[in-house]
């Protein structure tokens, strides 16, 4: 018999909504319960194209804005290959951002729609669960400083949050909402529990292409 497949399985929020905790946990609890699972962040860094961005981020280049929207998009492309083969291989890959931060973050920029900023995205492996971690800025202001990056103010995150209050509206995405200003063992269970139904639907489910 063939092997199940592994469902993908994304993290979305904003800054400081606890992505990252999260998906280091979902990850442990997953393995702890004896599943093939694996987490991936983008954007990966480790990559070629990832250092470009990671330069672009840090403000050490600068990058005309579609430029650097389309190498985003690239550095989630040239991981398609690993992403097919460790879900067709039964192993669940919990992912810290994807395509819609790609098209919150670009369409967040003066002179952008989000048409446009979803184009070079579609196609790509669609998740079978997406979670927004949901937090004000207030809240999200107590859990410390911006850091230095680029996109790394206020004004500029108040308005990724609006971007990707557009893209929830998008039914043709297992999308979830988690109140992420609760405890990271409250937020934890809710993520566990919506990650389990994914993979026991994901199993039987081919893989399907995002905004397609
Ligand atoms: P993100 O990846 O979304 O930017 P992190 O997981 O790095 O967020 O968390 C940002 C900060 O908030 C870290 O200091 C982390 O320890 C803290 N944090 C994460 N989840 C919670 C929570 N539920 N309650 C309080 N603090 C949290
Ligand atoms: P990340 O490495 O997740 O940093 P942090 O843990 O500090 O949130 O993301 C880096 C930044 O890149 C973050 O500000 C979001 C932004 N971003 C984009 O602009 N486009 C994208 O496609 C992705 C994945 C992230």
């Amino acid at each position: 018999m063939a092997c199940k497949r592994g469902a993908l399985i994304v993290l979305e929020g904003v800054d400081r909504a606890g992505k990252t905790t999260q998906c280091n946990k979902l990850v442990q609890s997953l393995q702890q319960s004896g599943r093939a699972v694996e987490m991936m962040r983008f954007p990966d860094r480790t990559t070629i194209i990832g250092q470009l961005i990671n330069a672009y981020l840090e403000k050490k280049s600068d990058l005309e804005d579609h430029t650097v929207h389309l190498l985003f998009s690239a550095n989630r492309w040239e991981l398609v290959p690993l992403i097919k083969k460790k879900l067709e291989q039964g192993t669940t890959l919990v992912v810290d951002r994807y395509a819609f931060s790609g098209v919150a973050f670009t369409s967040a920029k003066p002179g952008f729609s989000l048409d446009w900023c979803k184009k070079p995205d579609v196609g790509l492996p669609k998740p079978d669960l997406v979670m927004f971690l949901q937090l004000s800025p207030a809240e999200a202001a107590l859990r410390g400083q911006f850091g230095e990056e680029r996109y790394e103010t206020s004004a500029f995150q108040r308005a990724v949050q609006q971007k990707f209050e557009h893209l929830m509206k998008d039914l043709s995405v297992n999308w979830q909402v988690i109140d992420a200003s609760q405890s990271v063992e409250d937020v934890h269970k809710q993520i566990a529990y919506h990650s389990l139904n994914a993979i026991n639907t994901a199993q039987n489910l081919p893989l399907g292409e995002l905004w397609k």
